[in-house]
């Protein structure tokens, strides 16, 4: 009998890539879908796989609507993937923020916990978790400490912590992905990593005129998500439930990013990036560097992509599409 995985956030970058890794693997998919009065925009990434899953309405924040999804379906798999996931924005919507992201999954758990306790659970935990905190490596990994710098990275370590606490006392199989940031063509717009590559594609097109960013300083170990959903799998394959770094143990500054990408297009980034206050945020995440031995060792994972292969791959994305 095909295993059954259940998506929270099955419609977003990461939620479209997992689902596909999971019907490759034989998977029957459930999702669970926010109702949005454009359905077009928010079911883009999945457009091409709604006859092979099954989405529900319903809210992380909405318990009725988890209870009876997980009664009904009884999953093999849980992955959480819903979340207000844009860490600037988490200081413009604070409250929200932190409901979705710690009491969303907080119900989730109680869920699980009453109608499919032997159901297996994956949490989006994040790096930004960290803080400006890493070890005298300069790197981050699963014992490093832990001080958030955001209402997001706060909201997310309640989250890892209640996981780590319902494994313990309830013996649910309860794990988190500590995933560094991860990328692709599906990412949002508002992220960096899009908003650069998608703007010097208009810039050279004559389409825009220049770009505003926010601190180019920020150092960020940039992955692809394709093979960070693979790892999200991994994780609830293994013997036993456990928390995990995902990351590629490179690390570029925004400036960096901004340079090479514009220079792929032959331009000079000076030109063009001016700095707006309004894109800085009140505390900054100055450094993410991940050290994934971890998962390598236990779950066998590693990453496919290099940074320059991702970069090509939105590049190429953004030039196709404009
Ligand atoms: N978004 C954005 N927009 N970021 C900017 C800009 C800008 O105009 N200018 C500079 N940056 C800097 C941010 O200050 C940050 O240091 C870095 O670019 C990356 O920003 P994002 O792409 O928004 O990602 P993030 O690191 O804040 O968060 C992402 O990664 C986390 C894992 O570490 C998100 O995917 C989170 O959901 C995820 O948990």
């Amino acid at each position: 009998m095909a295993k059954k995985a259940f998506i929270t956030g099955i419609t977003g970058q990461d939620g479209s890539y997992l689902t596909e890794h999971l019907l490759d693997l034989g998977y029957e998919v459930y999702g669970l879908v926010r109702r949005n009065s454009v359905t077009e925009n928010q079911q883009s990434r999945i457009q091409n796989l709604m006859n092979n899953v099954n989405l529900t309405y319903g809210d992380m924040l909405d318990q009725g609507s988890i209870d009876k999804l997980l009664k009904k379906v009884n999953p093999d798999e849980i992955y959480n993937l819903a979340a207000q996931s844009h860490v600037r924005v988490s200081y413009d919507i604070p409250q929200f923020t932190v409901q979705t992201n710690s009491i969303g999954v907080l119900n989730l758990l109680e869920s699980a916990k009453i109608h499919c306790p032997d159901s297996k659970i994956y949490q989006a935990s994040s790096s930004e978790m960290f803080g400006n905190s890493r070890d005298s490596d300069g790197m981050q990994r699963e014992t490093t400490p832990m001080h958030p710098v955001s209402p997001y990275g706060c909201a997310k370590l309640f989250s890892y912590c209640i996981m780590r606490n319902y494994r313990k006392a309830f013996n649910l199989f309860a794990s988190n992905g500590i995933l560094f940031n991860h990328e692709s063509p599906r990412r949002g717009s508002n992220f960096v990593t899009t908003k650069i590559i998608k703007n010097a594609v208009l810039i050279s097109k004559g389409k825009v005129k220049n770009l505003e960013l926010g601190n180019l300083d920020s150092k960020r170990d940039w992955g692809h998500s394709k093979d960070y959903v693979k790892a999200m799998h991994l994780i609830l394959n293994h013997s036993k439930p456990d928390d995990f770094v995902i990351s590629t143990g490179e690390t570029n500054s925004i400036r960096d990013l901004c340079r090479i990408v514009f220079s792929k297009l032959n331009l000079n980034y000076e030109d063009y990036v001016k700095v707006n206050p309004k894109f800085v945020r009140p505390e900054e995440l100055t450094y993410l560097c991940g050290d994934s031995s971890k998962s390598k060792k236990i779950l066998g994972w590693k990453p496919e992509y290099s940074f320059e292969n991702l970069i090509d791959e939105m590049l190429e994305h953004f030039l196709k599409h404009y």
